[in-house]
């Protein structure tokens, strides 16, 4: 008998240390930035930092296995001469992206911003010696853009950091770390970003995997989160974790891949309820890659934010700068591309949610109220059938122009018809539904 009593408090007490682990309650403020996060549908990620200088991507450190102490000495000339804040903000702006997600530590253990927990960053060990953050946030805030935080939990130059599966041939000396500094130490910078440059639109970490080797590692999230969440309960988290999301998340990303593709083989997770975010890059590479001109085309990018949003997500879409402190011109001009588009079709992306019809190899469909936005990307035909069979078509039009689109109805959907094949990057069908 006294057996079966331990046995029920034992199962007992496990059912409740997992509910609470699934304690994390969203706020008010919270929720209702995870609809605004939503609504903005496009962000630019940026990734700058000292690898900008070695113009080989941010993985360059490890990839070569540079010593840290060496590498460290890149700081004493950055000098990004050509670095403006608010050029940066206005190039982003005219893309239509309506938030930046910035770098403040990376990988390579270098802090973008002022920070009292090491000397090594910008402001104290570069002769740039200003703040990066708070020049962005400053721009950001005065042209209504908000800014994000990258921030890596990983670190390639530090010893307390425990080592894990990257970063290994980097000269740090001890193996085990110390984890309660490290962790303190992260601690301290977050609360740093989250009290020194006005309202954060979210956190972004990324970094987790390199101690998926090491069985038990345990990177304390719950009390990192809850820091971030009381100091500013609008800020959202995110974890590049790949990982489906772990409590005291409100976004959940997704690297290289559409939300429910893997071709990248790094977002296999399944899709939770939460927010949904995918980060691409706009040539090959994250941070600034001087052999790598390949940047995609404007069709391509406007296809892939098109896709995104028909797939319920956010696009992040990445720009590396340059080590001078100047957005690659390719760049900009990309930016200024896919913003003409925006102009245009903004109202079938921002505020609308994935449609109710699933997305097809034709393209997708973008909803908001009674209105369905048929996204037509690539179609062979004059004609497309939509399988619509629980809401009724009371009209249908062309996006761009208002012209009518001949539609008629069976008992499995509805089909629209055109006079052409449909040519445009995106050629947009507005439904109204009822
Ligand atoms: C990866 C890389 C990193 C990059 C990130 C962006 O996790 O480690 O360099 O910042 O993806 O999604």
């Amino acid at each position: 008998m006294m057996k079966h009593v331990i046995t029920f408090l034992l199962l007992f007490g496990m059912g409740l240390s997992t509910s609470a682990q699934n304690s994390y309650r969203p706020s008010a403020e919270n929720i209702k930035a995870r609809e605004e996060f939503q609504d903005n549908k496009f962000g630019i990620f940026l990734h700058w930092g000292l690898y900008a200088m070695l113009a080989t991507g941010e993985w360059t450190m490890t990839n070569k296995d540079l010593n840290y102490q060496e590498y460290a000495k890149l700081a004493g000339g950055f000098y990004p001469s050509k670095f403006n804040a608010e050029r940066w903000v206005e190039a982003i702006k005219a893309s239509g992206a309506k938030y930046i997600c910035f770098t403040t530590r990376h990988h390579e253990g270098f802090s973008m911003f002022d920070t009292r927990y090491s000397d090594y960053n910008v402001v104290k060990a570069t002769p740039f010696k200003r703040d990066i953050v708070k020049e962005l946030a400053d721009a950001c805030a005065k042209h209504g853009i908000k800014l994000h935080l990258y921030y890596s939990h990983l670190d390639w130059a530090r010893e307390d950091y425990p080592w894990g599966r990257t970063g290994r041939g980097t000269g740090r000396s001890n193996p085990k770390g110390d984890w309660p500094t490290y962790y303190q130490f992260m601690n301290n910078q977050l609360t740093e970003l989250l009290t020194n440059y006005g309202p954060i639109g979210a956190v972004w970490f990324d970094g987790w995997w390199d101690q998926d080797q090491n069985p038990g590692f345990d990177w304390e999230l719950p009390r990192q989160y809850e820091l971030i969440h009381r100091l500013q309960p609008a800020c959202l988290i995110g974890n590049n974790h790949h990982q489906t999301p772990f409590d005291g998340e409100d976004i959940q990303i997704f690297e290289r891949d559409l939300p429910g593709e893997n071709k990248a083989g790094l977002s296999g997770q399944s899709i939770s309820r939460l927010p949904l975010e995918t980060c691409e890059t706009m040539n090959g590479m994250w941070g600034y890659k001087m052999t790598d001109q390949n940047y995609k085309s404007v069709k391509t990018l406007i296809h892939y934010l098109v896709k995104a949003a028909g797939k319920n997500a956010n696009l992040l879409m990445n720009v590396g700068p340059q080590p001078d402190g100047e957005l690659p011109a390719v760049a900009v001009q990309r930016l200024k591309e896919v913003g003409e588009w925006m102009k245009q079709y903004g109202e079938t992306i921002y505020g609308t949610r994935g449609g109710m019809v699933a997305p097809h190899d034709w393209g997708v469909t973008t909803q908001k109220g009674n209105k369905l936005y048929v996204h037509i990307l690539s179609l062979q035909d004059k004609a497309l059938f939509l399988p619509l069979t629980e809401r009724k078509v009371k009209k249908a039009i062309l996006f761009k122009d208002g012209s009518p689109v001949r539609f008629s109805k069976s008992k499995n959907g509805v089909l629209l018809e055109f006079s052409e094949i449909p040519q445009d990057i995106d050629c947009v069908v507005e439904l109204v539904i009822e």
